[in-house]
């Protein structure tokens, strides 16, 4: 595993980080710890979740992803010390008006509800998942920056967030002398690039913020499960998502041919192949991959340490240019 600093901080973080949307719902929670203690066995020092997981699913709530992570730590205290833990803030946690967004006191209240949940007495880094328009920025950095002096929090990232927001939140932190963002977790990957490079890409390289990419895989797309003529396999989130996923289409499946044939020059898998494509794109920290099986992350972690050649990330690049 390589260790990478997240942006211009000192913190080091694997260059893969697990993320964890999926446990509580898509995965019971034996699984769940059971693809913990492996992302850790194997050198994922860096595990992602939020505070609303899993809110939308019948089978959840928010806060269940949380809880099912405490009780893994609980059950090992040496592993809450090597695990360097982002969690977030900002999605509805109950039916009060106050029960979202990033007010000072929705904030106060999520990240006790969060470190109690998650049964640690510090979060490494504290995100903002999106944007409140309806709360100024000023407030939302106050509150987090009197989190990092109290000790809950260490460093303050942000997700979701378009390039003149993250500006404006620099620009306010450097003004008021607050904590800043240090972090940006955007939505990147072979299908989606233009709303990272174009505008937050620059910005990102420029002020030293590190990036974590979720959803590099596309919630499962990029995995070469679902192909030209060939049925939706069962039980993935995409066949969940719906069968008229607009994103099913013939660039999708003349990428997955291209993929193939590069992967299989180099004895790799598509997914490797994927991920290794965002681990390595300019201004990235690392890749926040999901997995909902020990054997997905398996055969995941085969991208660590790969490097794609000039001529393949050229292939790659201009075949899903924007
Ligand atoms: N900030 C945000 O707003 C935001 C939004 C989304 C996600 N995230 C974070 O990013 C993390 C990752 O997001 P994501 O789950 O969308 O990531 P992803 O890595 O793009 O997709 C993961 C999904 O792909 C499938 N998969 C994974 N590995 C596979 C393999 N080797 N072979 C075949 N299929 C495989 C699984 O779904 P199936 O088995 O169902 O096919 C798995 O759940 C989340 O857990 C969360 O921490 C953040």
């Amino acid at each position: 595993m390589r260790y990478r600093k997240l942006g211009r901080t000192g913190l080091k973080v694997s260059e893969l980080c697990l993320g964890t949307m999926t446990f509580g719902w898509s995965v019971e929670e034996t699984e769940s710890h059971a693809i913990m203690d492996m992302a850790l066995e194997r050198g994922i020092n860096f595990f992602d979740t939020a505070d609303v997981y899993s809110r939308w699913d019948p089978r959840s709530y928010a806060g269940k992803t949380e809880e099912i992570m405490g009780r893994w730590f609980a059950a090992d205290p040496a592993r809450r010390h090597n695990v360097v833990l982002a969690t977030k803030v900002r999605g509805q946690m109950g039916e009060g008006p106050n029960d979202q967004g990033l007010s000072r006191r929705h904030i106060m209240d999520a990240v006790d509800a969060s470190l109690r949940r998650l049964q640690t007495d510090y979060i490494d880094l504290y995100q903002t998942h999106s944007p409140d328009d309806e709360t100024p920025i000023d407030e939302t950095l106050r509150a987090l920056d009197d989190l990092v002096h109290s000790g809950k929090v260490r460093y303050i990232g942000c997700s979701n967030h378009k390039a003149w927001h993250l500006m404006e939140a620099l620009w306010t932190s450097d003004t008021l002398k607050l904590a800043r963002y240090d972090s940006l977790q955007p939505h990147y990957n072979l299908l989606t690039r233009a709303e990272f490079e174009r505008e937050l890409q620059p910005v990102c390289l420029k002020y030293g913020i590190g990036v974590m990419v979720y959803s590099p895989l596309a919630g499962g797309l990029l995995t070469g499960k679902f192909r030209r003529g060939q049925a939706i396999p069962e039980g993935t989130r995409v066949a969940e998502r719906g069968r008229d996923d607009k994103r099913l289409n013939e660039h999708l499946w003349t990428l997955m041919d291209t993929m193939e044939e590069l992967a299989s020059d180099r004895g790799a898998t598509i997914p490797q192949l994927a991920v290794a494509w965002v681990t390595d794109a300019p201004a990235i920290t690392t890749s926040i991959i999901g997995a909902t099986s020990v054997r997905q992350l398996e055969d995941t972690l085969g991208a660590v340490g790969m490097e794609l050649t000039a001529a393949d990330r050229a292939r790659l690049n201009e075949l899903t240019a924007w």
